[in-house]
């Protein structure tokens, strides 16, 4: 197969959903589809179940679960598709929006009860940023929920975006009689849980025939055809270059736990969603079809093991063929790396691979060497855009508790907060290091891991913080002026760049005010 030929049969792409719409079960069923695994129950929820929020055990496993279920290969109609697993648990989102970097699309589940949850919003507008094309699911169709218009409204309402069904439901919950799929005009019934077989699909080109009433009965056939009538009155036909472009999102009803309309949503996915895109760095813009390897790396994961302090790095494929055993130049690092394990994951297993195109995932084992969003290329110095970490929301002091152990206390911290665990800041005026987080839950896993991997040991002290951003200034003067005033309000990130304290929102409001000339930015993308 040639090199064009590889890079044209991969898509690659991450679910999105608030936990419990259904994220686990869609892909466990896209997964059975693919061959890539045989029985149902075989993919296990990454998501950290909310009563585990103090139970250490209970996150390492559910740790050891997500590097499993990183990232998922099948093969289905001679592409090759890849899902990136992204956590559910909204203490995770930063790992989340790192992983939405490494993707082509995004399939957005959405419970039919709940309709658009707060997680969904959040993740939906950072694709909606970087136009990534979006299909959503609407999902337990057999369950019942909002009505199906009001649920277009919501999406185009909270999620800001265009939507076209390409498949409509019959019914929901206990009168959930299937959909009719407006992509191929076909009738799919939803007869038995768990199964739908050749005969479910009837092909139904004319809904006014009477075929339609025989299948569904005269109410639900006369209430399809009169909704179908105002989805093409209501929404644009189905355009593929507005998809693309992340302007138009098509949507699917079904039931993924009964394995229903999936397999509509699936085919019309491998048909519609992009193959490898062009990436953008601060030099230029990346082509997938160039000859010369590029990829960089957006999630690194501990080894379960603590014997082995090793960790895996995940590198997303950007251009040219990644091969075993090559040298390549590790940019940031200035040196030269060759790989003798790098690893491949189908469904949970990992294998080792002798080579990786555009679109593809490889891990690749570390001893410390990488942090989130470094590049590997042939040689051309490149720095992949669009990788950024977020200001945090809940900060703490972080005291040594063990003086003997100062060292691999450092050594835990660098290495967790290049992980992209959390940041640490260190003050100006009196260097005590401060941790800021997305969610409460990393504290936990913080001083967990410390412990476990490092053999070292911190406490936290509580702080009055409402955020931290970044600052940066065309002035150097105002600079100056800013920095002596806010003097016990200045810190530094792991990188040396600046970073200004605010204790509450009004403090933040007045620095804003009083120094115009000052930049605040809330997430470090502005920074190499
Ligand atoms: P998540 O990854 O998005 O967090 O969701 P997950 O797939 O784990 O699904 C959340 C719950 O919703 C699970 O039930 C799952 O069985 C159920 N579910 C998924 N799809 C459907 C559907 O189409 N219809 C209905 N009625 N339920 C669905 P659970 O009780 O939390 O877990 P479990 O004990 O069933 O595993």
């Amino acid at each position: 197969m040639s090199f064009t030929e590889e890079i044209n049969k991969r898509k690659t792409f991450g679910i999105v959903s608030h936990p419990d719409a259904g994220k686990t079960t869609l892909t466990e069923k896209l997964l059975l589809f693919g061959g890539a695994i045989q029985v149902a129950g075989a993919v296990k929820s990454n998501k950290i179940k909310k009563t585990a929020t103090s139970d250490f055990m209970e996150i390492e496993k559910q740790r050891g679960i997500s590097v499993a279920t990183s990232v998922m290969g099948f093969e289905y109609r001679g592409l090759k598709i890849n899902i990136l697993d992204t956590p559910g648990h909204k203490d995770f989102a930063e790992d989340t929006f790192r992983t939405l970097t490494a993707v082509d699309s995004v399939i957005v589940v959405i419970d039919v009860a709940k309709g658009v949850e707060e997680q969904t919003e959040k993740l939906v507008e950072v694709c909606r940023m970087r136009k990534t094309p979006i299909i959503v699911f609407i999902n337990k169709m057999d369950r019942e929920g909002k009505d199906s218009f009001d649920l277009l409204d919501e999406l185009e309402e909270k999620l800001g975006l265009s939507v076209r069904p390409m498949s409509w439901p019959i019914g929901m919950g206990q009168r959930f009689q299937g959909v009719y799929n407006m992509y191929e005009q076909k009738l799919v019934l939803f007869r038995s849980h768990g199964k739908q077989n050749e005969e479910d699909l009837i092909e139904i080109t004319d809904l006014e025939s009477k075929e339609l009433e025989e299948y569904v009965g005269e109410t639900a056939a006369e209430e399809l055809r009169s909704e179908v009538k105002m989805v093409n009155d209501l929404y644009m036909e189905f355009d593929r270059e507005y998809y693309l472009e992340g302007e138009l999102s098509p949507v699917f009803f079904g039931s993924a736990i009964n394995n229903f309309g999936v397999k509509e949503m699936l085919d019309c996915f491998v048909e519609i969603a992009p193959t490898p895109l062009p990436r953008p760095t601060e030099e230029r813009m990346i082509d997938p079809y160039e000859d010369e390897f590029s990829g960089f790396v957006f999630k690194i994961h501990a080894n379960m093991d603590p014997k082995h302090r090793d960790r895996i790095a995940f590198l997303r494929v950007c251009s040219g063929k990644f091969e075993r055993n090559t040298n390549y130049l590790h940019v940031r690092q200035e040196r030269q790396m060759k790989f003798a394990n790098p690893t491949t994951f189908m469904a949970s297993k990992k294998s080792v691979i002798d080579d990786a195109f555009p679109g593809d995932v490889v891990g690749l084992y570390d001893s410390g060497n990488f942090k989130i969003g470094d590049t590997l290329t042939g040689g051309e110095v490149l720095h992949f855009k669009g990788i950024p970490s977020f200001s945090p929301e809940q900060f703490r002091y972080v005291n040594n508790a063990d003086p003997m152990k100062q060292k691999q206390l450092n050594k835990g911290l660098k290495q967790l907060m290049d992980e992209g665990v959390a940041q640490l800041f260190t003050k100006e005026n009196n260097g005590r290091k401060i941790i800021g987080t997305v969610g409460a839950l990393q504290f936990e896993v913080i001083q967990y891991r410390l412990k476990h991997e490092y053999g070292a040991s911190c406490n936290y002290e509580p702080i009055r913080m409402h955020k931290a951003c970044w600052i940066t200034c065309d002035d150097d003067q105002a600079l100056k002026e800013f920095m002596q005033r806010r003097r016990n309000d200045i810190a530094r990130d792991k990188d040396g760049n600046l970073v200004f304290l605010a204790e509450s929102a009004w403090m933040l409001q007045m620095a804003q005010e009083n120094h115009e000339q000052v930049n605040f930015h809330f997430t470090s993308e502005f920074s190499k």
